[in-house]
């Protein structure tokens, strides 16, 4: 390339070529791949689009668009993302935080705040993933319940690795234990205690859905941290079945569901002996949280 590729020129003609790919915002998808080639911010990249650039800043630039041509998530290539408005690290083979999640955060954040927990209580991050529910957790009661402890599992040494990094990144280490564990046993956390909360956005997409994800998704994320079975319920059985043993009287358990899922996951806990069981929907009205609650104790003869 000559001196005549401007950012402005490569802009353009990247915007047209990822849209060509299929990509559903090319424009952006574009500004964001240059400009972490460029090591610029949106604003910073219009304020240089008469720049000429270097071989090798149009070398890193074709490297990056390459792969978002193959479909791979923008949040892969850029190495980052965003989960309650906390910085998160994101690399191949942990799913990507969404922001349908922060549904999930606001309904354990509104529970938590009916009471606040005692000081030795302990929280339950199921397949923490990126670790971003118990990080945002933590972060939320990090001032009010300095002493609280969450503990988060996942089978995934490399989600596991992840989350430790992003919880140090976002100083809430000190809050959160992590544990390489099965969902399917939960009774070999060594917790101190049964805990006062349970959360989890589990896999959930049913095996014959699989096929029609998108090729970000199907191609490039962790089948490991999607799928769930036939029916796509399988984690839920799974935790529902442990709930009254892990949870302390009235503890909750709360999770995210798939799309058509709610109703189901409801009639499941409430037959697991579950109480006040509850749906919350998502800002598209779409019930995407299902919760209930232990028993509480029986009274001391
Ligand atoms: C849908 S992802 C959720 C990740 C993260 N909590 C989030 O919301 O972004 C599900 C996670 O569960 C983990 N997982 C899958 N099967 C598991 C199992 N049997 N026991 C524990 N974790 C499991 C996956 O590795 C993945 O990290």
């Amino acid at each position: 390339m000559t001196e005549s590729w401007t950012v402005l020129k490569v802009l353009r003609w990247t915007t047209d070529y990822l849209a060509g790919k299929g990509i559903s915002s090319p424009r952006l998808d574009a500004e964001l791949l240059i400009g972490s080639a460029l090591t610029k911010d949106r604003v910073g990249l219009y304020l240089c689009y008469d720049q000429p650039l270097e071989p090798a800043e149009l070398t890193q630039i074709r490297r990056l668009v390459a792969r978002r041509a193959n479909r791979e998530p923008l949040q892969y290539i850029l190495g980052h993302t965003e989960f309650w408005s906390l910085p998160f690290k994101v690399v191949p083979g942990v799913l990507i935080p969404r922001a349908d999640t922060e549904i999930l955060v606001e309904e354990v954040e509104r529970l938590l705040e009916q009471s606040l927990p005692a000081a030795d209580d302990l929280i339950l991050d199921v397949g923490t993933g990126s670790g971003a529910i118990a990080i945002a957790i933590a972060h939320t009661f990090k001032q009010r319940w300095p002493t609280m402890q969450v503990d988060a599992i996942d089978v995934s040494d490399e989600a596991l690795t992840l989350a430790r990094h992003n919880a140090e990144q976002n100083q809430v280490a000190g809050q959160i234990r992590f544990h390489q564990c099965d969902m399917a046993q939960l009774n070999q956390i060594d917790a101190a205690k049964p805990y006062r909360m349970i959360v989890s956005n589990p896999p959930y997409i049913t095996t014959a859905e699989m096929t029609e994800l998108m090729p970000e998704v199907l191609d490039h994320e962790p089948h490991l941290a999607l799928e769930a079975g036939d029916d796509g319920l399988q984690c839920y059985r799974l935790l529902c079945a442990q709930a009254l043993s892990a949870l302390q009287p009235s503890g909750w358990l709360v999770v995210e569901v798939g799309a058509t899922q709610a109703e189901e996951v409801q009639t499941m806990m409430e037959q697991a002996g579950l109480e006040q069981t509850f749906q919350r929907q998502d800002y598209s009205g779409i019930a995407r949280v299902v919760g209930g609650r232990s028993p509480v104790a029986a009274p001391k003869l």
